[in-house]
């Protein structure tokens, strides 16, 4: 089983027609709708907004076109997902964006710079997600918000219990997914570790129906190659295990949680005093 290589220009075209096709879109629907009910009238004055891992773009597209008068920095360590992102963009002729290849661990920028920090689905790829939160914390003004998409623990549940159950040790081929799955479910810690307050969580579970075993593997073969590596057989029994479960066609979910934080305000004395204090000569 592979997950695309999003640093080479074609690990990031594969990712564009498969999961940036089939699933990141409906989970980036769910998290802007989400962005709009808690942002509300906030995001339609200028707003500075910091996107992670942006990918080809997907979230960050719609994101721009619904708030016309923020101004959006989208970052994603890989140039060749930024490049796709910048030509999405550039066809649409959206100017509140820009782009900046940074991995969401180095953000360079001065604390306290962004309203709003948003991520969809790429908070799993984070090295030392621990350590990369406290460095999105710093840039979050007081008062600000962060809001992650992530995938939960029971994505794909129904079509993985199958798996487990017939493949035995070849089912170690899942383990790479697995392992992303895992880190998804460390957000809500991570969170709280850097200092974010008033969680939030949303559940939401988006639909895949197949008529029989050949499009549910057709689907895996298409998204993470799964199954190229473990032995031939395994199709076939796995075919079989579906098709003898489910001989009405097959359905599966993927599990979409929206994970909303803030950076607590300043209590109002020290507030007061920040705002107070000139500032400094070269910040003018
Ligand atoms: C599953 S894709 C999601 C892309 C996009 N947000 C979307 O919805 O299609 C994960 C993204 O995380 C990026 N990524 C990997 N490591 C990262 C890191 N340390 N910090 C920020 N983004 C990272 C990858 O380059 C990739 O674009």
């Amino acid at each position: 089983m592979r997950i695309p290589n999003f640093n080479t220009t074609e690990g990031s075209r594969l990712y564009r027609s498969t999961v940036g096709r089939q699933i990141a879109p409906r989970v980036a629907e769910l998290l802007l709708d989400h962005i709009q009910r808690q942002l509300g009238e906030v995001a339609q004055s200028q707003c500075d907004i910091l996107e992670l891992g942006c990918g080809p773009g997907t979230l960050t597209i719609p994101l721009a076109q619904a708030f016309p008068f923020s101004r959006i920095t989208a970052t994603d360590p890989s140039e060749a997902m930024i490049e796709l992102a910048r030509e999405a963009a550039g066809a649409r002729g959206l100017q509140n964006l820009t782009f900046a290849a940074v991995e969401a661990g180095k953000l360079g920028w001065a604390p306290s710079s962004f309203d709003v920090v948003v991520c969809n689905l790429a908070f799993p790829f984070f090295r030392r997600p621990y350590q990369t939160l406290r460095q999105v914390f710093k840039v979050v003004k007081p008062g600000g918000s962060v809001h992650f998409s992530v995938p939960g623990e029971h994505t794909w549940e129904e079509f993985l219990v199958i798996a487990a159950g017939v493949l035995g040790s070849a089912w170690s081929v899942a383990k790479p997914f697995l392992q992303k799955i895992q880190q998804a479910q460390q957000l809500p810690g991570a969170l709280l570790h850097a200092g974010f307050r008033d969680l939030s969580e949303e559940h939401f579970r988006i639909p895949f129906s197949f008529p029989g075993s050949f499009e549910v593997l057709a689907f895996f073969a298409e998204l993470f190659r799964l199954l190229d590596y473990a032995p031939h057989a395994s199709r076939d029994i796995l075919a079989d295990a579906i098709d003898r479960q489910y001989p009405q066609g097959f359905q599966m979910h993927y599990e979409a949680l929206v994970l909303a934080a803030r950076r607590p305000a300043l209590p109002p004395r020290h507030a007061a005093l920040s705002a107070r204090r000139p500032r400094a000569p070269e910040s003018r």
